[in-house]
């Protein structure tokens, strides 16, 4: 039997390299891939940014920010989810973290296999703290767990699907304003929440990379084949918080 094809983004040819986080950890979450090549014959397909893990050192500083905020129950008592989960990366380093449960949510076959690969690496290395497990569905389709929950999104989909995402989120908190928070890392639609009174915005920002992650991102981007994207040092974030439609002014 012949090697499956690697999506385009993945390969050497493409400009491809390791993030050192997984020449540390011996997973499999770099590369990128454009959302032109992630279509899989989804609604939705035309609206997904692309795959790309996140800078280690944003999410560890915007989580530190979130657990600085003024929580409903402890950080261990809420539930991560990552809308948009890619191989894992971001759910890998929130599973050190202390949280009730770390939950990712993929669209792309392949990068759900991936992650899940890495996920039982990582357990088998004994490095997660909590129990975690990936999903391969729709953004929309994810049905949220009673307990509080932290929503993580590192850009993954165009206003259209966060706009629905959000209208979701509400109705599946209704009557549990503060239960619900929004880390949005590169917060490019920001407004969607922003502008909206069931929510209030509890930090916003720019995170700088560590020097690490900006030479590991300047490595691939400045390789890209069609030069698509654009490094920057800083990743513009916002904490958002449900607060319900009881406190709308
Ligand atoms: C920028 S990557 C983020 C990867 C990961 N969250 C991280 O921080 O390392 C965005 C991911 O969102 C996924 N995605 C896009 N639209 C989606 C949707 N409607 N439902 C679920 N996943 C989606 C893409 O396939 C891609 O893997």
């Amino acid at each position: 039997m012949g090697r499956k094809k690697r999506l385009p983004g993945l390969t050497v040819k493409d400009g491809y390299m390791r993030h050192p986080f997984d020449v540390e950890h011996k997973v499999e979450t770099s590369g990128l891939v454009s959302g032109r090549h992630l279509r899989v014959g989804h609604v939705h397909d035309k609206h997904n940014t692309a795959y790309y893990g996140i800078a280690p050192s944003v999410l560890i500083e915007l989580c530190a920010r979130w657990r600085a905020s003024r929580l409903v129950v402890p950080p261990e008592d809420y539930t991560f989810v990552d809308f948009g989960a890619g191989m894992g990366r971001a759910m890998l380093l929130a599973s050190r973290m202390p949280f009730r449960e770390v939950i990712g949510v993929e669209l792309h076959p392949d990068l759900a296999a991936t992650a899940q690969r890495n996920i039982d690496k990582w357990v088998a290395a004994g490095r997660a703290r909590c129990p975690m497990r990936v999903v391969c569905q729709d953004a929309l389709e994810f049905a949220y767990p009673k307990n509080p929950c932290v929503a993580y999104l590192f850009n993954p989909f165009r206003e259209p699907v966060l706009k629905s995402l959000v209208r979701r989120m509400e109705k599946s908190f209704a009557g549990r304003p503060g239960q619900l928070d929004v880390l949005y890392a590169n917060d490019e639609f920001r407004e969607v929440l922003w502008g909206n009174p069931r929510w209030e915005r509890v930090w916003g920002g720019e995170i700088a990379l560590s020097a690490e992650d900006d030479q590991a991102d300047m490595d691939i981007l400045n390789n890209q084949p069609d030069g698509e994207y654009a490094a920057t040092k800083e990743e513009p974030c916002s904490i958002f918080r449900f607060i319900g439609p009881s406190r709308r002014k």
